[in-house]
């Protein structure tokens, strides 16, 4: 069965967001060392962004590297970032043909010059495009991102901008890193596991959750689009009952 003809072309998530797992056990079992997980990984990367672009989905976002992260084996962390570096150079003209726009989240300043060099060089080619937006969480955890949120509005209260009792959901949110994008509809995480990993924890307040047992490594177009079907059987209510979802 071709799995791109059975999705329903006028329900498409604008915004999936997804959590890369299994790429050190991918490697295990095919008995190599954890990095070549995630080379392997940035194929199905490659993958997944020319399957939104097919689609129509508008903003991909990809749990890269966590601050969690960084707690890793040194040279697991030094090689993650040197792959980081040659993929991000490797993949700009790709990109660019096929219209990504290539964005960033998290506490970029914590990542080696270099990644931040040519992280912000591709930002700048790919700054025109529109086709899809390709948004990397680096160094990213939603508790370092909404105490960040929660220090810039305290200062704005402590200037005297605003009154404490006035703070709303949209301050919030107009000072999160994800400010310029809609929320997403669908989170995925591979590899089995059923976590959310301080991955975006205020944006996925009514996303619907996608889990699989395929190791990130493996996870190419089919599973991706298993997916968006998996999504498009979902009643999605927001607080609401279905009687009052089937009458709108
Ligand atoms: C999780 O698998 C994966 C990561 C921490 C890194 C993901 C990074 C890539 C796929 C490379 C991305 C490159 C670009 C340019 C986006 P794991 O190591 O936790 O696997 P395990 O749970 O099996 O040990």
């Amino acid at each position: 069965m071709d799995l791109k003809q059975s999705i329903n072309k006028n329900n498409i998530p604008q915004h999936i967001a997804i959590v890369m797992d299994g790429n050190g056990r991918w490697a295990k079992q095919h008995g190599e060392d954890r990095i070549f997980g995630h080379h392997e990984g940035v194929n199905s990367v490659r993958e997944i962004v020319e399957a939104c672009g097919e689609i129509g989905v508008k903003y991909l976002t990809l749990y890269a590297f966590s601050t969690e992260n960084w707690n890793r084996p040194k040279d697991e962390v030094d090689s993650l970032m040197e792959l980081l570096v040659s993929t991000i150079s490797m993949e700009t003209p790709n990109l660019n043909k096929k219209g990504v726009k290539l964005q960033a989240i998290g506490d970029i300043k914590s990542l080696p010059e270099s990644c931040q060099r040519e992280l912000q060089e591709s930002i700048d080619i790919t700054s025109k495009n529109d086709t899809v937006t390709l948004i990397l969480a680096l160094s990213y955890s939603s508790k370092w991102e909404i105490t960040n949120a929660v220090q810039q509005i305290a200062k704005q209260v402590e200037a005297g901008k605003l009154k404490a009792s006035e703070i709303t959901a949209k301050h919030i949110e107009q000072n999160l890193t994800t400010s310029k994008f809609p929320d997403p509809e669908l989170m995925i995480r591979t590899s089995g596991e059923h976590r959310i990993s301080n991955f975006l924890l205020w944006q996925l307040a009514y996303t619907e959750f996608y889990f699989t047992d395929i190791l990130w490594p493996d996870f190419r177009k089919d599973e991706f689009f298993k997916a968006i079907i998996s999504f498009q059987s979902r009643e999605r209510r927001f607080g609401k009952t279905s009687e009052q979802i089937s009458t709108n």
